[in-house]
């Protein structure tokens, strides 16, 4: 042990990496995040993506024109899920390296293995690599979520040089890693989990996706504390990032698309955990709104629109008389400094002494959304609560509120309608603007308003 021994501090969150401790991130801002490590092998981190050192298929590329490349639109593998479909952009991609990522026992391997079986049903071979359960537990879980057949093949591995090997051996076109945080390479001095063993990990399979044409799906915990480095560590490593969210007491779950090479980001697909695993939710409108109380004021309706998809929710909202010199105010589901801000907003522009109320606002069903477009059903949900006078159940509200009290116009605005149409929502208020610029629509009246005291005047 006369070597000197090479560490250096890595954050945890992002992966930033420092030559001394220091209590907060520089680059993500976060505290108490940096953990010392022994650094990574030099050489072993420079390799690019079409060289190999491990994997033996380093062959020297030649500059080309892109007319010459040819893109093969057969090359998107669905996964039998429309919702999941979406999110990746209209299917897998081919050698593409995607990170679902979420909160331990949110239902990312339960996930997985369902699109694995859908992919062995449609008569494509599968790899699952699982490094945290074993084949017993699989299999049970296999079991409820019904029949598994094909090509689909499991192996309960974490060394990744033997997992390397394995895929070589098998030639799958689809392989799920579960848990990059398990994963390690016995030439990096550290545990697995930490940030080099994860940063070292992505880029063994980032060769194998890219040099192999295989599809790989790293699992990724989000983590809240001890050292194990979370998933944003190698989200610059990745094609595609998803995030599988969800309160862990209610049954549904949202796949959000962060990051996509190959689509568009802001994409999500809804799920829903029953007892046979999860099962796609293909109206999330009806399922948001579901179980909603009839003319309870301080509630409204509004709809917000997720990458193309436009969905109706509920905005709930509670003002009490403040009984400390401090009104409290929460905001679950959207921005809290949203709230405030339109909170300050009604004070300043609408006369309301919100200074003496606390206001707690909540978007129903534990989604979170953070478009403009709710910002009109906000203000109108804090001003019903307070005067204690329910708005119209059958109403939907959007428009983005500016800090003049105007309502501005929002995109998309005949989609919204639209969908409201579809589940028989009666009227709508929305901007003047965007009101004019509209098609006729039917079967629905529609208000439009310039500013948040007409918007007011109409509940
Ligand atoms: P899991 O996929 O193991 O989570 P992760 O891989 O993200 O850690 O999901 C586990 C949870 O899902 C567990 O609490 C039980 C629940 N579950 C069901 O409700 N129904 C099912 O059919 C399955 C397989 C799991
Ligand atoms: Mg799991």
């Amino acid at each position: 042990m006369a070597k000197a021994k090479a560490t250096a501090f890595f954050c945890k969150e992002c992966g930033y990496e420092s030559s001394k401790w220091v209590g907060q991130c520089p680059a993500c801002k976060e505290w108490n995040t940096m953990v010392e490590e022994p650094t990574a092998k030099r050489e072993s981190s420079a390799r690019g993506i079409s060289g190999a050192g491990t994997t033996g298929l380093r062959s020297v590329q030649k500059p080309v024109k892109l007319e010459e490349v040819s893109i093969d639109e057969q090359d998107r593998i669905s996964t039998g899920y429309q919702e999941l479909d979406r999110v990746l952009g209209s299917g897998i991609v081919a050698g593409s390296l995607v990170l679902v990522g979420g909160d331990p026992g949110i239902g990312k391997s339960t996930l997985l293995l369902q699109v694995c079986r859908n992919l062995a049903l449609a008569g494509r071979k599968v790899l699952y690599i699982s490094g945290e359960e074993s084949l017993k537990q699989i299999k049970l879980r296999a079991n409820r979520i019904g029949t598994i057949s094909g090509e689909l093949l499991f192996l309960c591995e974490t060394n990744l040089d033997d997992i390397e090997e394995a895929i070589r051996e098998t030639k799958p076109e689809i392989v799920v890693i579960d848990s990059i945080q398990t994963m390690f390479r016995e030439d990096v001095a550290s545990a697995p989990g930490s940030v080099s063993q994860v940063r070292e990990s992505t880029s063994v399979l980032m060769q194998i996706a890219k040099g192999m044409g295989i599809a790989v799906f790293i699992v990724g915990h989000v983590t809240k504390e001890g050292v194990v480095a979370g998933p944003r560590v190698l989200e610059h490593m990745v094609d595609t990032v998803l995030y599988f969210e969800g309160e862990r007491n209610a049954s549904y779950r949202i796949l959000r698309g962060v990051k996509n090479r190959f689509g568009s980001t802001n994409e999500i697909g809804v799920f829903e955990m029953q007892e046979q695993g999860l099962v796609e939710v293909e109206n999330p409108s009806e399922y948001l709104l579901s179980g909603r109380p009839e003319e309870a004021s301080g509630a409204v309706v509004a709809c917000s629109i997720e990458g193309t998809r436009p969905i109706l929710l509920e905005v709930q909202a509670l003002v009490t008389q403040t009984n400390f010199g401090m009104p409290r105010r929460t905001a679950a589901g959207t921005d809290y400094n949203r709230v405030n801000l339109l909170m300050a907003v009604l004070e300043k522009r609408c006369h309301y002494e919100m200074s003496r109320y606390d206001a707690y606002v909540n978007i129903a069903g534990g989604v979170k959304m953070n478009e403009p477009a709710l910002d009109l059903a906000i203000v109108l949900a804090l001003v019903s609560s307070m005067k204690d006078k329910a708005v119209n159940s059958r109403t939907i509200i959007f428009g983005e509120v500016g800090l003049s009290g105007e309502v501005r116009a929002v995109s998309m605005a005949e989609q919204r309608v639209n969908e409201a149409v579809k589940l028989g929502f009666e009227t709508c208020i929305l901007p003047k603007v965007s009101m004019d610029k509209m098609k006729k629509v039917t079967g629905i009246k529609l208000y439009g308003v310039n500013n948040v005291r007409e918007a007011i005047g109409l509940i």
